[in-house]
């Protein structure tokens, strides 16, 4: 393991934390307004703000390294993740709805990469006080506690989480995928936070997750769901143009023994 990363999870925590202060600040003095990106997808100046504060503190510390962000650099082009450069993959605020709407499953998500290989993931929910971590080959944690998935084998005993995109108009096929589920599986949850669902995935409060997400949404969560033993996996072929380490497109993630009886149930063969 290279020297450097145990620097950089540190890095990234203390961004994390500093990220949640400025979130939870924010809310309590009710200092933040809406906007609409797309006309449909809601962001606020907190998003923003968090978005420029995370990005200013990477590019004033490790100048050669990249960024993809959702708010201020949404489309590098990750042709080139191939290389040996460093790139982190950010969500300022993961649950921008929730944030709004006076919720606490909210949170700040830092990954990096290098090449094809996940390096580190920091997901830090400020009002839950619980900031989860991984480092690759290290295992994950949440509070320096080590996460491990639930083990569930059944369908019938398993708690799945999915979420739903701001575009109505894909929301056919999601709508069939949680049908499946909800007869065969115990319940499903909603939580609004893709990164927070998988660390819960990693904690074992979840027994799966599935959804189509962007990078900066599974960046984090997924190495931390990975390195609590979660097989992560796919229910829809690659279409767009990330690289497959950040293709958050029909992501499965769940505890090893559903993986295949949950695949069956949400490919739909599309
Ligand atoms: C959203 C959340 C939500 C998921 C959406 C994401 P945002 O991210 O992760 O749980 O269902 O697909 O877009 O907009 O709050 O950063
Ligand atoms: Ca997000
Ligand atoms: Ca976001």
């Amino acid at each position: 393991m290279s020297e450097n990363y145990e620097e950089w999870l540190e890095f990234a925590k203390t961004l994390a934390v500093k990220a949640g202060e400025m979130i939870v600040e924010a809310r309590e003095s009710s200092n933040f307004v809406r906007d609409y990106k797309m006309h449909h997808e809601l962001v606020t100046s907190t998003d923003i703000a968090v978005d420029q504060y995370i990005c200013s503190c990477i590019l004033e510390s490790y100048p050669s390294h990249r960024i993809l962000s959702e708010e201020s650099s949404p489309s590098m082009d990750l042709g080139n993740i191939g290389e040996d450069i460093p790139v982190w993959v950010i969500d300022p605020i993961d649950g921008t709805v929730n944030f709004a709407h006076g919720h606490h499953h909210v949170a700040v998500s830092i990954g990096l990469y290098i090449g094809e290989q996940r390096i580190l993931g920091v997901v830090n929910a400020p009002f839950l006080k619980e900031c989860f971590w991984a480092l690759k080959g290290s295992g994950a944690f949440c509070n320096d506690k080590p996460l491990a998935v639930s083990g569930a084998k059944e369908l019938r005993n398993a708690l799945v989480a999915t979420g739903f995109p701001y575009q109505k108009t894909a929301l056919t096929p999601i709508i069939e995928r949680v049908s499946r589920i909800l007869h065969h599986c115990q319940d499903v949850r909603r939580n609004g936070s893709a990164a927070l669902d998988l660390c819960w995935v990693a904690a074992g409060r979840l027994d799966a997750y599935f959804e189509s997400v962007k990078p900066w949404d599974m960046a984090a969560g997924t190495l931390i769901a990975e390195e609590a033993g979660a097989k992560v996996g796919y229910y829809l072929s690659h279409t767009a143009t990330w690289p497959d380490v950040v293709n958050g497109e029909g992501l499965l993630v769940s505890s090893p023994e559903l993986y295949n009886d949950l695949l069956v149930l949400v490919d739909l063969g599309l």
